[in-house]
């Protein structure tokens, strides 16, 4: 993905109040929910980045209407014919497999070349034991080729505590005749199970999800910010002794809250508020305030709930004095790139010590990063978290294919830079 993209370190401690853009993973379940609802739906503040788009087209296709924040349901759904293409997204890909797999023709999702070749074989075992007729590579990955399926409850346990797996589930579930239940390891984004409840359709102790089939409501879906995006501002801030941001209106799904509480550990300032939530799902304002970091060690159930943050763990990690480790995050190995060598090379290429290790990373912090120029390797999130290691670095960041940010955060760079010059 082309863009060069090269950032001068802030100067100072700066203060700004910034505006995230909506909710990604909420924004992909809206839409899914809109369109197998059984009355129309309204949506404001769906995520800009081309991941929501690729969800959004891909429910078009198939019959999704929209006319402004309004979407009518797919109803009866329209065969596409050609494979839907998914782009970089594995939410769309896997939430499309299970709530797609009872549509009455069989339809084959397709992705570029990072997401064909993400694991896609663990949404096999339990779509399969609802009655799903998946079809994968022989490696077990994209094309999938989904539908046709009479659905029948079922009773699955996973061993991964992954919230699409969960949600693709689920979302095949509720259209399945007779109750389901899932099973797993906790601490993953339970949004899918909180709408459902609402809706009167799961009962979840944040393991257990029963699921009980029946149809969605047209409801209303005024989406928070997005704390994996708010994420990226908060670490910039943590970074400058002083400095300060503040967001307002952003998801804070427990599943979602990992790296807050590493940012504390680390000795930032952190203050959340719950202000609201959105069909049970709480949202509110955080505060992040920067100071002389510590090193931290992250492990556990912690790394579900920050997943997606991990490799600004590292760059803030770059800024603490000492060891920070990451384990038990074999799962990052899964995502947009490998995660565990793409952060750790982010960090070396900027003048840090990283080392990927076989279920995370570890980083030797001197206090102080050189600068220098990262590869994004096609995954906006190392693209991000190499522009926030700008903040603070002796010189600039240069950041190749850039533009791979704009999977989530299309105006990224330009906020970045706008906050480092509030005061
Ligand atoms: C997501 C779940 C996580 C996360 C991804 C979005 C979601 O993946 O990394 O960015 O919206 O459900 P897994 O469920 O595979 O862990």
């Amino acid at each position: 993905m082309g863009e060069t993209r090269t950032l001068e370190p802030a100067s100072g401690p700066f203060q700004a109040g910034v505006h995230t853009p909506g909710d990604k993973s909420l924004s992909h379940r809206a839409l899914m929910f809109a369109a197998l609802a059984d009355d129309e739906s309204e949506i404001t503040g769906l995520a800009p980045g081309r991941d929501v788009a690729a969800t959004l087209a891909a429910l078009e296709r198939l019959g999704l209407r929209r006319n402004g924040d309004r979407f009518a349901p797919i109803g009866v759904p329209t065969d596409p014919g050609s494979p839907i293409d998914c782009g970089n997204s594995g939410t769309t890909m896997r939430l499309l497999a299970g709530g797609l797999a009872s549509v009455p023709f069989r339809l084959t999702l397709a992705g570029d070349e990072s997401l064909s070749a993400r694991p896609m074989g663990r949404l096999v075992q339990p779509l399969a034991a609802l009655g799903a007729d998946l079809t994968l590579t022989a490696d077990g990955t994209a094309p999938i080729t989904t539908g046709a399926a009479d659905l029948h409850g079922a009773d699955v346990a996973i061993d991964v505590a992954s919230a699409q797996v969960r949600s693709a589930f689920e979302l095949a579930a509720i259209q399945s005749i007779g109750p389901s239940t899932i099973d797993g390891p906790g601490g993953f984004r339970d949004h899918t199970e909180r709408w459902l409840a609402a809706f009167g359709l799961a009962e979840s102790d944040g393991t257990l999800t029963r699921i009980t089939p029946g149809p969605i409501p047209g409801a209303r879906y005024v989406l928070p910010g997005d704390p994996s995006s708010a994420a990226y501002v908060w670490a910039s801030a943590a970074l400058v002794p002083g400095a300060r941001v503040v967001t307002h209106g952003v998801n804070l799904n427990p599943g979602r809250l990992g790296f807050l509480g590493i940012l504390e550990a680390m000795g930032a300032d952190v203050h959340g508020e719950v202000t609201g939530s959105i069909h049970g799902d709480p949202v509110g304002t955080v505060s992040v305030t920067g100071a002389n970091l510590r090193p931290v060690e992250v492990s556990g159930d912690t790394v579900a709930a920050a997943i997606d943050e991990l490799p600004l763990v590292a760059v803030l990690g770059a800024y603490a004095e000492g060891i920070t480790i990451v384990r038990d995050a074999a799962e990052l190995r899964m995502k947009e790139s490998d995660r565990t060598q793409t952060t750790a090379t982010m960090i070396r290429a900027l003048g840090g010590g990283a080392e990927a290790t076989q279920d995370g990373f570890e980083v030797l912090g001197t206090g102080f990063l050189e600068g220098g120029t990262v590869d994004a390797a096609g995954d906006h999130r190392i693209a991000m978290a190499g522009a926030v290691a700008a903040t603070a670095a002796q010189g600039a960041v240069t950041i190749i294919g850039a533009a791979v940010a704009g999977v989530s955060w299309p105006s990224f760079y330009e906020t970045l830079e706008a906050v480092w010059s509030s005061r």
